[in-house]
C-alpha cells in the first residue's frame, strides 16, 4: 500500500450523484483515480468527461480530469482492487419496494464483487447513507472473503445536489467512523488537501447516525414551517414573514425554514423513512415516531396545494388547462426522484386537468417516468392558455418571470406560488389573483 509520501490510488465504486463528483473532486485534490460502474453506458459517458447528470461544475471537472489522465473509469472489479489503495463505495440505498427500510443490497454486491480481488493491504471506505449496524456487518463480511489486511471504514457524505462539487471540495465537516488509527491515518491524508475543514473521529455506528441525524433534523425543520403554514392557513396570517422573524433568532436560524411544497429528492423522504424502520428493528421506535409526522406533514402540502388550484379554477380540473412551472425536486438539479413538482402535477392529470410541464433541465428525467403528462420547451409555452399557473420549482427562471409578459399568453391569470418565491404584490399589481401555500389571500 502507498502512503507516506507517495499518493494513495482511489477507486470510486459506484458513479451516481455521490460517486461521479466524488471521483472528479478527488482528481481535483490531486489523486490518480478510478471509478467503477456496473452500467457500462455510463462508464462510457463518463471516460468521454459527460457528467451522466446535471450538475453544475461536474462535467467541466470531468472533461479536465479524464482529459489529463488522473481520472479513469471501468466496469471491472479486477481492475478496480489491482489499483486502489483506498476504494470509496458510493453506491445508492433506495427505499424498498413497498416497505419503509433501505435497500442495501447494492453495498453487498459492492462488497462480494471487490473482496475476492484484494490481495493486497487496503482500505474500503463506505460513503453510502445506510442503516445503522451495516458498517458492523460489512466489515465482518470483507474480512471473510479478503482476510484480515483490508479494513473499513465509514465517511459519511453530506453534499446537496445542486452544490455537489462546492460541498465536496469545501465541506462543512468531515466524519471519520474508524476502528484503527491506521484507517484514521489514511482517511486523514486523503483529505489533507481539503485544508482546515473539522473531522470527528467516531465509531462505525455514530458515523453511521450522523447521516441519518443530520437529514432527519433537516426534515423535520422544514416540516415544522410547514405545520406553521398550516396554522397560518387556518387564521390568515403569514408564514414567509412569520418565517423571518423567526431566522433572527441566532438559536432557530433562516436555513431550510423555506415554507412551500416540501421537501423530496432521492435522499430526505427515503432516509426518514429507512431511519424509523431501522430504530423499529432496535426496538427505539418511539424515539422517532415523530419523524412519521414530519413526513405526513410533508405530504400533506402537497395535497394542499392540488387543492388550492382546484379551487382557483372552480372546483374541478375538468376540462381545465394547468401549467405547470417545475418537475425537479429542487432547483439546480435534474433531478426528479419524488420529486414534490411532479406529484403534483400527475395528481391534477388524474383528476382530468390538462397538465403541461416546464423544467430548465429535467424534462428528459421527467417524461421518460411521467410519459402522460404535457410538456412545453419554455415556461411561456407551458402556460399557453392556462386557466392556473403553479410555481413547483423556485428555479430562478421562473423567480425572473415577466408578469405582464406571461399574463399575455394564459387565460387566467390565476397562480399558486407553491415555493413562496415569487414577489405577491408585483404580481397582483400586473392583475394576477396570487395565492401561496401558508399565505392569506
Ligand atoms: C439533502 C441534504 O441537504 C444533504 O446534506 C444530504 O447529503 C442529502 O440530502 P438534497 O437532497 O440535495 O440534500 O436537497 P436539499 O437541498 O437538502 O433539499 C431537500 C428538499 O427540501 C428539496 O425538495 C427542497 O426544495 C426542500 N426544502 C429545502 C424546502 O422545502 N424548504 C427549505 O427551506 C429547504
Amino acid at each position: 500500500m502507498r502512503g507516506a509520501g507517495v499518493p494513495y490510488r482511489l477507486t470510486v465504486l459506484g458513479t451516481g450523484y455521490l460517486g461521479a463528483t466524488h471521483a472528479a473532486c478527488m482528481a481535483e485534490l490531486g489523486f490518480e483515480v478510478l471509478g467503477l460502474d456496473v452500467d457500462p453506458d455510463k462508464i462510457a459517458r463518463l471516460q468521454r468527461g459527460e457528467s451522466p447528470i446535471w450538475e453544475p461544475g461536474l462535467e467541466t471537472l470531468l472533461r479536465k480530469h479524464v482529459g489529463s489522465g488522473r481520472l479513469r473509469f471501468t466496469t471491472s472489479y479486477e481492475e478496480a482492487a489491482a489499483f486502489g489503495d483506498v476504494h470509496f463505495v458510493c453506491v445508492g440505498t433506495p427505499q424498498k419496494q413497498g416497505e419503509f427500510a433501505a435497500d442495501v443490497s447494492f453495498l453487498d454486491q459492492v462488497v462480494d464483487s471487490l473482496a475476492p480481488h484484494l490481495d493486497r493491504g487496503c482500505l474500503v471506505v463506505g460513503k453510502s447513507t445506510v442503516p445503522v449496524g451495516t458498517a458492523q456487518r460489512l466489515a465482518a463480511r470483507l474480512r471473510e472473503l479478503a482476510g484480515d489486511h483490508v479494513e473499513l471504514a465509514w465517511n459519511p457524505e453530506f453534499l446537496r445536489e445542486g452544490f455537489a462539487v462546492d460541498d465536496t471540495l469545501h465541506p462543512d465537516r468531515i466524519v471519520l467512523g474508524v476502528t484503527s488509527p491506521k484507517a484514521e491515518m489514511i482517511l486523514r491524508e486523503v483529505y489533507a488537501p481539503l485544508g482546515d475543514v473539522p473531522i470527528v473521529v467516531t465509531d462505525f455506528p455514530t458515523a453511521e447516525l450522523v447521516k441519518s441525524a443530520a437529514n432527519a433534523f433537516l426534515a423535520t425543520k422544514i416540516s415544522f414551517i410547514n405545520a406553521m403554514a398550516e396554522v397560518c392557513e387556518a387564521t390568515q396570517a403569514d408564514v414567509k414573514l412569520l418565517s423571518k422573524a423567526l431566522s433572527y433568532d441566532e438559536r432557530i436560524g433562516g436555513r431550510f425554514l423555506n415554507p412551500g411544497l416540501g421537501f423530496g429528492g432521492g435522499c430526505l423522504p427515503k432516509d426518514i423513512r429507512a431511519f424509523m424502520a431501522r430504530a423499529d428493528e432496535l426496538g427505539a421506535d418511539q424515539a422517532l415516531s415523530f419523524l412519521r409526522e414530519v413526513d405526513a406533514i410533508n405530504m400533506r402540502r402537497r395535497a394542499r396545494m392540488v387543492d388550492l388550484a382546484r379551487d382557483m379554477v372552480g372546483g374541478s380540473f375538468r376540462n381545465r388547462v394547468v401549467g405547470v412551472l417545475g418537475a425537479a425536486f429542487k432547483p439546480n438539479s435534474d433531478d426528479i426522484r419524488d420529486s414534490p413538482a411532479l406529484d403534483v402535477a400527475v395528481k391534477i392529470g388524474q383528476e382530468g386537468g390538462a397538465v403541461t410541464v416546464y423544467d430548465p433541465v429535467a424534462l428528459d428525467n421527467a417524461r421518460k417516468t411521467q410519459p402522460t403528462l404535457g410538456y412545453a420547451q419554455s415556461a411561456l409555452d407551458a402556460c399557453r392558455d392556462a386557466d392556473v399557473v403553479l410555481l413547483l420549482t423556485e428555479w430562478q427562471e421562473f423567480v425572473d418571470l415577466s408578469p405582464h409578459a406571461l399574463g399575455e399568453v394564459v387565460a387566467v391569470r390565476n397562480i399558486v406560488d407553491g415555493r413562496n418565491a415569487l414577489d405577491a404584490p408585483t404580481w397582483r399589481e400586473a392583475g394576477w389573483i396570487y395565492r401561496a401555500l401558508g399565505r392569506p389571500q
